[in-house]
């Protein structure tokens, strides 16, 4: 049995699409009514990193698990890696962040998701970890603007990130729950080239007809703009990661998503034609 957390989120709800019939899936969700896009044979159980009883229940019978935590600073990895243990699970695929092999990388969420690493090495199960650079996806926060005004807002508009295409992410994570020979890996996925925000706007300009300007926010802009979704101690990171970015430090591809689905990464284009309609003005 499969184990999916975070499956109403970005990278995990494409897992469960990808996830064969057997062996049997079960889903946890805080509200499984959300979750979407599972195999009709998949099991949906309510489960809350926070409730021990319930975390118990959804680990019953699980071999392989697929983690997924947010909650920055916070312990929901220590508490699933001990419930898990105590279940009998046998080896847990975790989301982690491709910035835990940065050298000049010591914000928050970074140091946060090295000691989850930590935890899963040490716990005994068998882990493989998924380090990805920045999901394609993180652009949708530009659609708002884009669509009422025409207007990119983001920070350092002529560096370069190699994103990656969450729909890979998912192939990825589909492949190391089912296959086997992944034990013991730590994957550093990207996309196939890094690419800016300036001409990300350009390329969603071209497939929208419609020409965008990009316009480059001061990390005081910035600051005011990711605190009214982030609490303060999160923007501080994301300033701090984005200022790695300036410098360069998240431009280099790895060719891993290639070699383990034996099909190149997706680009920034194909992940934004599939994705334009919210970009588009609705009249
Ligand atoms: N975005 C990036 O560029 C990026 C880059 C590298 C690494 N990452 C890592 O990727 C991970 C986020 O993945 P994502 O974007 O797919 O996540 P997401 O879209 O933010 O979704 C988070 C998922 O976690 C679930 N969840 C939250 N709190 C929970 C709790 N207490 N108990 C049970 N489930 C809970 C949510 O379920 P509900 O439906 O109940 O809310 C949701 O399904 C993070 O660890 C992040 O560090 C992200």
């Amino acid at each position: 049995m499969i184990l999916v957390t975070g499956a109403t989120g970005t990278v995990g709800r494409e897992v469960l699409r990808r996830l064969p019939a057997r062996p049997p899936v079960r889903v946890m969700a805080r509200e499984p009514g959300r979750v979407t896009g599972a195999a009709p044979t998949a099991e949906k159980v309510a489960g809350d990193y926070r409730d021990p009883g319930a975390l118990a229940r959804a680990l019953a019978g699980v071999t392989t698990a697929f983690l997924v935590t947010t909650d920055v600073g916070g312990d929901d990895d220590a508490r699933f890696l001990r419930a898990a243990r105590t279940a009998g699970v046998r080896r847990v695929v975790k989301l982690s962040a491709a910035a835990v092999l940065d050298p000049g990388a010591d914000d928050l969420i970074t140091r946060w998701q090295r000691a989850n690493e930590d935890l899963l090495r040490d716990s005994g199960m068998e882990w493989t970890l998924l380090r990805p650079r920045s999901f394609m996806s993180n652009t949708l926060s530009w659609a708002a603007s884009v669509r009422s005004e025409g207007v990119v807002r983001a920070l350092y508009g002529t560096s370069a990130n190699a994103c990656v295409d969450p729909r890979d992410l998912a192939e990825v994570a589909a492949r190391v729950l089912t296959e086997d020979g992944h034990a013991g890996q730590a994957y550093t996925l990207t996309g196939p080239r890094a690419i800016t925000p300036a001409e990300q706007t350009d390329q969603l300009g071209r497939l929208l007809g419609v020409p965008l300007r990009f316009e480059e926010l001061t990390p005081e802009q910035a600051r005011v703009a990711l605190g009214a979704r982030c609490p303060a101690p999160v923007v501080e990171a994301l300033l701090h990661s984005a200022e790695r970015q300036r410098a360069g430090a998240k431009a280099q591809v790895t060719d891993t998503v290639g070699e383990v689905t034996g099909r190149p990464a997706g680009s920034f284009q194909a992940w934004a034609k599939d994705h334009v309609e919210a970009f588009a003005h609705v009249p």
